[in-house]
């Protein structure tokens, strides 16, 4: 369900996660922009001036709740999340998720939550926001659970399902390691039979900023327009960072010992209706750079 939608003056908006690779380039993007940006950190050093800055430990939902009523948010934008372990998952992006969709309500805030691909197994691609999930890693668990737990509280969210997102100003951790092999300072290879829907994080970035315009609630898929494995997208990348792409080790998913979703490419095309952003392919992107 969408409508075009209008604020009065600037909008206030909160991001949690601005220490993280997305949150950091969502406010990358507020300078001069018509916002008013507050955004959360937890063990990372707040960089981007301009910003209302807030110490939050998304797992304490007074402090969730606290903070919220402090800066009065019109819309929040919600990246953090931790899959360090089982604990964590449960504690921060299970419950974090929960708290602050129950904050968003109690202030009257739009939420708009940010979730995965790996929500779906892999089997079936391409899949649009119909789909039925099923995830099979717990990280996707764990991010289906917060959905779930996000609509109960708020039924008007945003859920936002994006796919591997990637960058070069600076450095995404994905392409940290696909530099780290072609320098043989990584054991292990990348997957040739892993497929997602990469998203290059300016548009992923320019798109959510877009959303906050936007009256939409329910599931929305944000992927790239071009899907590729694991291997395809180092070998493109590679040369961009002086590295030769022959030197990349390659891997298949079975002889890794956790199970991996093999394809969840992102049907987007509810999006493409919707925005004006692009989530270019990664060869779009590289392409312009010339
Ligand atoms: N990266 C991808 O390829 C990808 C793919 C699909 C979906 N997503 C989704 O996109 C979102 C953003 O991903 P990302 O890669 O930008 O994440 P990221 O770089 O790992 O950043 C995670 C953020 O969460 C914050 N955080 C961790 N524990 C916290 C806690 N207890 N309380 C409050 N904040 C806490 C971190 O703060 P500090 O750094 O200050 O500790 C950091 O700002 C996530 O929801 C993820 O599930 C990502």
């Amino acid at each position: 369900m969408q409508s075009g939608f209008r604020y009065a003056g600037r909008v206030r908006v909160f991001v949690t996660g601005g220490t993280g690779y997305l949150g950091a380039a969502l406010l990358r993007l507020g300078p001069g922009q018509p916002w008013v940006l507050g955004a959360s950190y937890f063990s990372g050093v707040p960089k981007q001036s301009g910003v209302e800055w807030v110490w939050l430990d998304i797992r304490d939902a007074r402090a969730v709740e606290q903070a919220l009523a402090r800066f009065r948010p019109e819309v929040v934008i919600h990246t953090a999340y931790s899959k360090a372990g089982p604990e964590a998952l449960e504690a921060i992006t299970v419950q974090g998720s929960a708290h602050l969709a129950r904050a968003c309500a109690k202030v009257g805030a739009r939420l708009i939550h940010l979730s995965t691909d790996q929500v779906f197994d892999g089997e079936h691609p391409p899949y649009a926001e119909s789909a039925q999930p099923n995830p099979i890693t717990p990280y996707g668990q764990a991010k289906l659970e917060a959905e779930r737990l996000v609509q109960a509280h708020l039924p008007q969210a945003t859920i936002v399902r994006t796919s591997l997102i990637w960058g070069f100003d600076p450095i995404d951790p994905n392409s940290q390691m696909v530099l780290e092999m072609a320098d043989g300072k990584r054991a292990g290879g990348l997957f040739v039979d892993e497929y997602r829907s990469f998203v290059f994080v300016e548009d992923l970035a320019q798109a959510l900023l877009e959303l906050v315009s936007l009256d939409f609630q329910g599931v929305l898929h944000l992927g790239g327009a071009e899907v590729l494995s694991r291997l395809e997208f180092g070998r493109l990348i590679a040369p961009l960072h002086g590295r030769d792409p022959a030197r990349l080790p390659a891997e298949r998913r079975a002889e890794f010992s956790e199970p991996r979703p093999a394809n969840c490419a992102l049907d987007s095309s509810l999006a493409r209706s919707l925005l004006h952003t692009r989530l270019r392919g990664v060869r779009e992107v590289l392409h312009g750079l010339r």
